[in-house]
């Protein structure tokens, strides 16, 4: 394809002020056209930032103008499985927001309809473009720090989504685990391989939560390796949040001092330690948004062959069976 890929948007909220960004960044090889959300105004200033000709309330006018070429996804996640089924249908691209729905057979569903169509779907696993997380792979496949042995990710936010908007409420949102702990889940697998079982102790500790919202569970990773996963939503107190990971391999370690939440405000985001010492690593450029840079930047490439996605619908369906084994503690404990 030689022309710019031509993207709908589908959802102007927050996570729509996240792609304008990587949008804006990349002019030179894609083109916003429309915008749509249920709220006019939204899908109006949109518009307006991202140059785009047309505004809408109702996605089906994008899905029915032939001269796009691609959707991009920001509903509710209750929402993502109808649409994409739906935009594949329509011989669309397919980039849609991480979770990519809220059970493994909506997944599998948007995998068999972008199958059916030939089209390439994409789920939103935005941190696995995070500067330092890629950096951080980069060094455990230089072979620096040894094999890695053992992992720990942790995620705590103090803050309870509430259950007027959709994000408060299960049956829309997956729950705060699949809402908001799936970051830490997918860039377990980015960063040490794929998770072949977990154990998990989960319980609800905040009323306010509607869910299980405490959880501490035991990956194991398919190298052999184990690793340690704790999320709290409404724990912490305050705006008290956390999010870090650190890799330990048989010659080092590398601590990621997160990129939502960084529990430590000091740079740098990346402290390595070996044989050598400790040292730390800066990265420039490491705004949160910008991770979507790099992932809009992949989606389009693969549009036009010149890359293959970073994150396929078979690994985002694989992330919502590990979070559905983590939900279930079946081989665990509910406290
Ligand atoms: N990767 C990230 O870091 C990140 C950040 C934020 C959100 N997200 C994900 O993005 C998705 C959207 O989240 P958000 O924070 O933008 O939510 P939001 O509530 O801010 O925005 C969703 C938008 O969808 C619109 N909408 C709802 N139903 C619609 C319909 N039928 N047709 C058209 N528009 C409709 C709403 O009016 C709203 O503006 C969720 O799946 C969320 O998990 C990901």
């Amino acid at each position: 394809m030689a022309e710019k890929v031509r993207v709908g948007i589908i959802g102007a909220g927050e996570a729509g002020e996240h792609h304008a960004r990587g949008y804006e960044r990349l002019k030179d090889i894609v083109d916003v056209v429309a915008v749509c959300d249920l709220e006019e105004e939204k899908a109006k200033d949109l518009t307006d930032r991202l140059g785009a000709k047309k505004f809408y309330r109702d996605y089906h006018r994008i899905l029915d103008d032939r001269t796009i070429h691609a959707v991009d996804i920001m509903l509710p996640t209750h929402l993502h499985a109808r649409v994409a089924v739906e935009a594949a249908g329509r011989r669309k691209h397919i980039l849609c927001e991480k979770p990519m729905a809220i059970s493994s057979a909506e997944c599998q569903r948007m995998i068999d309809a972008a199958k059916m169509a030939n089209v390439i779907l994409m789920p939103v696993h935005n941190q696995i473009f995070f500067p330092s997380h890629k950096r951080a792979k980069e060094i455990i496949d230089s072979g620096e720090i040894g094999i890695p042995q053992l992992y720990r990710t942790h995620r705590i936010n103090s803050l309870v989504p509430p259950v007027e908007c959709w994000r408060g409420r299960p049956d829309e949102s997956g729950g705060v685990l699949m809402e908001s702990g799936i970051h830490r889940v997918y860039t377990s697998e980015y960063l040490m391989g794929r998770i072949n079982r977990v154990v998990s102790v989960v319980k609800k500790s905040d009323e306010r939560s509607g869910d299980l919202d405490t959880v501490c569970a035991i990956l194991v990773f398919e190298s052999g390796a184990l690793g340690v996963f704790d999320f709290g939503v409404g724990v912490g107190g305050g705006f008290f949040s956390e999010d870090c990971t650190t890799i330990f391999g048989s010659k080092g370690l590398i601590h990621v001092n997160g990129c939502e939440y960084p529990f430590f405000e000091e740079v740098p985001r990346l402290k390595i330690n070996t044989q050598e010492g400790w040292r730390s690593e800066t990265i420039e450029d490491e705004d949160y948004s910008n991770s979507f840079t790099g992932l809009i930047e992949n989606f389009v490439k693969s549009i036009k062959g010149k890359a293959k996605p970073m994150v396929t619908g078979e690994d985002a369906k694989h992330i919502i069976e590990i979070i559905e084994q983590i939900v279930r503690a079946e081989a665990s404990v509910q406290a």
